[in-house]
């Protein structure tokens, strides 16, 4: 602990010239050593031979950095090597920086993942009935956290979860590398995330949350592995991510059934820019099919699709409820992609048999602009449900080079209205409504900003 105090004592110094002024958004900091006060995970006895288990030196160390809560909290440091760990929590006022080599291993045994309530917007867990694995790194309840690194690794070795999945050995749903809780004012920056037992990044009923530079990689034969999934959250920046998954590159999410229905809470105020997205066999970047407690106010821009099943997907179904309106995608790339644009309204999967199927969802007031795509199969293969039509989609400004010229493969369309202009090739009539204009085009002017500085 002596070189704790050396350290304490220079930082204080450091603080002190620091400390006055306004109140500062979390990710206007400029960490590393923005924190008043380090301490190192080898303080708490931690081995990083990837072989010891860290889950108690972990924990501790958390517990440890919870005394400079109200002193301007403390940054975890997390040297080169293999830190071999279970599921742990974060806390309040934390930077968890991962040097370049270090890298967090998630333990192969399920027992190191503690079983937990499955959220109240889902009613149970997404792979099983009942409570699910509790994820590697959790937060709870936090305010003012940062997890960034000098390009160090959280490495979940989901693989033994993907073969539990795949022979029906698991008990408990699969855990996620990293979940916030009731949380604001979060940081996710400079680290690579590799192989996810489900997903990679999952904030829940959080606030300002910012992911900014990170690479996430599963295996692309994984089973339904996603990388980011805000999901009941409002005023989330996703910039600069390279994301390759097998599911879900990025997926905006807010609830199942009647359980997201009932617990009420939307995704709303979400910025995603400058993404390169892979989802070997689902949506680089999808809406739903969990989607009860809405989504709304959605801006997209500078987009790279490539390699992938589906570029772009709207999913939800009867039962659902909820809505996903104000959407605005704009500036996108695709190359060598399936299917371009998806919508559908039979999403079916339901957390029970007993979802009442007059629930019905909204879908509206999607714009779609300025987007390129070479080697696309099926344009657009858009399905709403027919006691409620998905309305007010806008197509403006589309070239999509197919991979061959059989015209009735380019879009399929039922049950949905809207609007298209310079559109190439040709969309399906329900997308040239001629009592429709322009004006539909969902804008950006009536968009209200992230509150990004
Ligand atoms: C991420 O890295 C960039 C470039 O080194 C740096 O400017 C930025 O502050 C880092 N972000 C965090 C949260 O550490
Ligand atoms: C981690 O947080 C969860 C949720 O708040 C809690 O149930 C669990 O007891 C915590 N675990 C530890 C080791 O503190
Ligand atoms: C959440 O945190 C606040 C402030 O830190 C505390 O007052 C409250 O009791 C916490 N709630 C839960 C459910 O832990
Ligand atoms: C992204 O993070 C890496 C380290 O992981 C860093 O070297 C690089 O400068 C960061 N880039 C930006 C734009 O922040
Ligand atoms: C499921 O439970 C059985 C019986 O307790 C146990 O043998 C098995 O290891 C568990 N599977 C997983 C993946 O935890
Ligand atoms: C076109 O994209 C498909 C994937 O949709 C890919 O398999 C194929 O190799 C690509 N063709 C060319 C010529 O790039
Ligand atoms: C919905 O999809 C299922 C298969 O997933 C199919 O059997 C059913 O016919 C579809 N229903 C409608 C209305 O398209
Ligand atoms: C919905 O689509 C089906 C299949 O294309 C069609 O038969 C039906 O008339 C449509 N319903 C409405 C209300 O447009
Ligand atoms: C679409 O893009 C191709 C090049 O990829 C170009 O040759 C073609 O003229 C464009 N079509 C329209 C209608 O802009």
């Amino acid at each position: 602990m002596k070189d704790l105090v050396v350290v304490l004592a220079l930082v204080l110094v450091a603080a002190l010239g620091s400390a006055r002024g306004e109140p500062r958004r979390v990710w206007d900091q400029a960490p590393p050593g923005s924190r008043p006060h380090s301490v190192t995970i080898t303080e708490f006895g931690a081995v990083g031979d990837g072989k010891t288990i860290n889950t108690v030196p972990f924990q501790n160390a958390v517990f440890y950095v919870r005394s400079f809560a109200d002193k301007g909290g403390a940054q975890l440091y997390v040297p080169k090597g293999r830190w071999l760990t279970g599921s742990f929590n974060l806390t309040s006022h934390l930077t968890l920086y991962l040097e370049k080599g270090a890298v967090i291993i998630g333990a192969k045994e399920s027992s190191r993942w503690p079983i937990v309530e499955p959220l109240p917007s889902y009613g149970q867990g997404q792979d099983l009935p009942g409570p699910r694995h509790q994820s590697l790194i959790n937060g709870y309840n936090l305010t003012d956290v940062i997890i960034t690194g000098n390009n160090g690794i959280i490495d979940g070795q989901g693989s033994v979860w993907w073969e539990w999945l795949l022979s029906h050995e698991l008990n408990h749903s699969r855990p996620h590398l990293v979940e916030f809780l009731y949380s604001e004012e979060i940081v996710i920056s400079n680290l690579t995330f590799l192989n996810s037992p489900a997903w990679s990044i999952h904030p829940v009923y959080s606030s300002n949350v910012k992911v900014h530079n990170v690479t996430i990689e599963t295996l692309l034969d994984a089973p339904l592995t996603d990388g980011i999934v805000p999901d009941s959250c409002s005023n989330v920046f996703i910039e600069d991510c390279t994301i390759s998954v097998s599911h879900e590159a990025i997926s905006l999410k807010s609830g199942w059934d009647k359980y997201g229905i009932g617990f009420g809470r939307p995704t709303s105020d979400i910025h995603i820019r400058s993404v390169d997205l892979l989802s070997s066999s689902g949506a680089a970047l999808a809406f739903g099919s969990e989607m009860s407690g809405g989504i709304s106010n959605i801006h997209v821009d500078h987009l790279r699709i490539h390699e992938s099943y589906k570029a772009i997907s709207f999913k939800t179904s009867r039962g659902r409820g909820g809505y996903i309106e104000e959407v605005v995608i704009s500036n996108v790339q695709m190359h060598d992609v399936y299917i371009g644009i998806e919508f559908t309204g039979n999403s079916s999967s339901h957390p029970d048999s007993t979802f009442d199927p007059s629930e019905l969802p909204v879908i509206s007031q999607i714009t779609m602009k300025n987007m390129v795509g070479t080697n696309i199969s099926v344009a657009g293969v858009l399905s709403g449900i027919d006691t409620a039509p998905f309305t007010a989609i806008c197509l403006s400004n589309l070239n999509f080079s197919m991979v061959d010229s059989v015209l009735s493969s380019y879009w399929s369309c039922s049950n949905v209205s809207g609007y298209s202009e310079l559109v190439f090739p040709e969309p399906c009539a329900e997308l040239r409504d001629p009592s429709s204009s322009a004006s539909i085009c969902f804008s950006l002017s009536s968009y209200s900003a992230v509150a990004i500085a």
